[in-house]
């Protein structure tokens, strides 16, 4: 799978803040170009929403984060790109001259995307100097957290391109959807499209309000369609019959006339009111943010279920975490700086990990430390192949000092100290940072080396007892941690 280290963003409003976020947060460097002084903070709204989200949905840790730099022009923000996203607003030429402006520094290599809703790619390709670089990646909003990401290439587009864009945006946790036909507006807003042309006619002839058509979604068929899609879930509406049943039941009911086609309601100054009062008096008493919020929540758990499940989206969501476990297990143990305690952990601190107070639960400062120790073994060789030939460390004891505060939303990071180690036995001590600095907690723990046929405490193999032996002679050089050995009653 390929992953790349540098993307360009080209327009930081709903969707481009959207992309930056979910590749900043896939550990790419994402270099942006926006004309807009409110660019910025709406780009950093967003990478907060996403990290929040990101924190309650992910199981596996994500890599570090890329860096964020606004460039003050389409060309600066271009240069040293593999992929360059394209997300200004929906107008054909000024695409068109975003294009140009990206070729003038972009390397022949760079490929470039366009996250328009509709427009054909071999309209927006024509005045490439290399146009077999460019296709649609059409997004969906949140981009950080729905997979989907339609693939279409232009006449001129390279399938080596659309092979390799294809692999880039799985790499970054996404579905990408190759569209083999070009066609305006590709497959899923045609379909959105005709649900909004008649949910509109429902609204312009009174017959129901914005909130009652929300209602007959989200309490019936948008379930449905969630994990199931149209097709099948019809398959099972025809019984064990199936699709052929369900087809020659309810066909005949398509000549009837149940919906108004092609036909658009025209768009009054009267209709436009009644839909926006409608709306406000539906949802007026929530702001943006917090239906962001409620959104992303849903979303988030609708995906943790469907992993469960094996299904649809979550097996996406499955993958790529599949992928990143084995990535983290990647470890060139000669490049770790070892004179310094190692970095074992990062995490946002998500809401279900807080307690009453507001702040994290003591519960997770053990998830924390738990989490960290794992990664002292990963690092040590005791990886997952390691453990299913029969071997692996338990804990045997912690002890954990809460010093400060870390509220919902916020940063921690865990460095790790080896105190000893060697033989059976593993002695570390972990400090847990605020990404302001504080020292929020400490863990200390004992690990011993266990066989898991027997039970019973064993000694690691060659490599192992190695690599523990390097840590802990390097870290022999670091001061004492302070609060080492305490117990708890004991006197301060
Ligand atoms: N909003 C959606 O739900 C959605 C979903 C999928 C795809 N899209 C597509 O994504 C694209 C962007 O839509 P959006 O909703 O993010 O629009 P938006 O209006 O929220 O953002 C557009 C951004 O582009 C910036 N911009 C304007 N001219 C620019 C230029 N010359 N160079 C760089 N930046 C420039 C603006 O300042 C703004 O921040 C459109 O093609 C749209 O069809 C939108």
């Amino acid at each position: 799978m390929s992953s790349i280290q540098t993307a360009g963003v080209i327009g930081a409003g709903v969707i481009g803040a959207g992309w930056i976020a979910r590749l900043l947060l896939n550990g790419i460097d994402v270099n942006v170009f926006d004309p807009s002084p409110d660019a910025p903070d709406n780009a950093n709204k967003v990478i907060n929403n996403a990290a929040r989200a990101y924190a309650n949905l992910h199981t596996v840790q994500l890599p570090k984060k890329g860096q964020l730099s606004f460039k003050k022009s389409v060309a600066e923000a271009s240069k040293n790109a593999e992929i360059v996203i394209e997300a200004v607003p929906e107008r054909l030429k000024m695409k068109q001259a975003v294009y140009s402006e990206i070729e003038l520094s972009a390397s022949i290599d760079t490929i470039i995307t366009s996250s328009t809703s509709g427009i054909l790619p071999t309209d927006l390709q024509v005045e490439l100097n290399n146009p077999e670089r460019l296709l649609v990646s059409h997004p969906f909003n949140p981009v950080y957290l729905l997979p989907l990401v339609e693939i279409v290439g232009g006449e001129k587009t390279s399938t080596t391109v659309i092979e390799k864009a294809s692999d880039i945006f799985e790499s970054i946790g996404m579905f990408p959807l190759h569209i083999k036909k070009e066609i305006p507006a590709f497959i899923a807003d045609r379909l959105l499209e005709s649900v909004w042309r008649e949910a509109l006619w429902l609204v312009n002839d009174g017959i129901a309000t914005t909130e009652e058509i929300d209602d007959a979604i989200r309490y019936g068929f948008g379930l449905r369609w969630a994990q199931m899609g149209l097709f099948e879930t019809y398959r099972l509406a025809g019984g064990e019959a199936g699709m052929r049943h369900f087809i020659s039941q309810f066909g005949p009911c398509l000549e009837w006339p149940w919906t108004h086609l092609m036909d658009v309601p025209e768009f009054t100054e009267e209709l436009v009111d009644k839909v926006a009062n409608q709306s406000d008096e539906q949802s007026g008493m929530h702001s943006i943010r917090a239906l962001e919020q409620k959104r992303d929540d849903n979303l988030v758990d609708i995906l943790k279920v469907l992993k469960d499940n094996h299904w649809g989206a979550g097996n996406t969501l499955q993958a790529f975490e599949e992928r990143l476990a084995k990535n983290a297990e990647e470890i060139n143990f000669e490049s770790l700086d070892l004179s310094q305690p190692l970095e074992t952990y990062t995490t946002t601190i998500p809401q279900k990990w807080s307690d009453f107070n507001g702040h994290m639960n003591e519960t997770h400062y053990l998830e924390c430390f738990s989490n960290a120790a794992d990664k002292i073994m990963t690092i040590v060789g005791v990886d997952r192949a390691y453990i299913a030939k029969g071997n692996s460390f338990f804990t045997v004891e912690t002890h954990i000092r809460h010093l400060d505060e870390v509220l919902v939303g916020e940063g921690v990071s865990v460095s790790t100290q080896v105190i000893s180690g060697g033989g059976k036995k593993l002695h570390v001590f972990h400090f847990l940072y605020h990404l302001d600095g504080r020292l929020v907690a400490t863990g200390e723990q004992m690990l011993i080396h266990v066989n898991l046929e027997s039970r019973a405490a064993s000694n690691p193999n060659k490599l192992v007892n190695e690599r523990i032996a390097a840590i802990s002679s390097a870290h022999q050089n670091l001061a004492s941690p302070d609060g080492i050995g305490r117990a708890v009653a004991q006197k301060l």
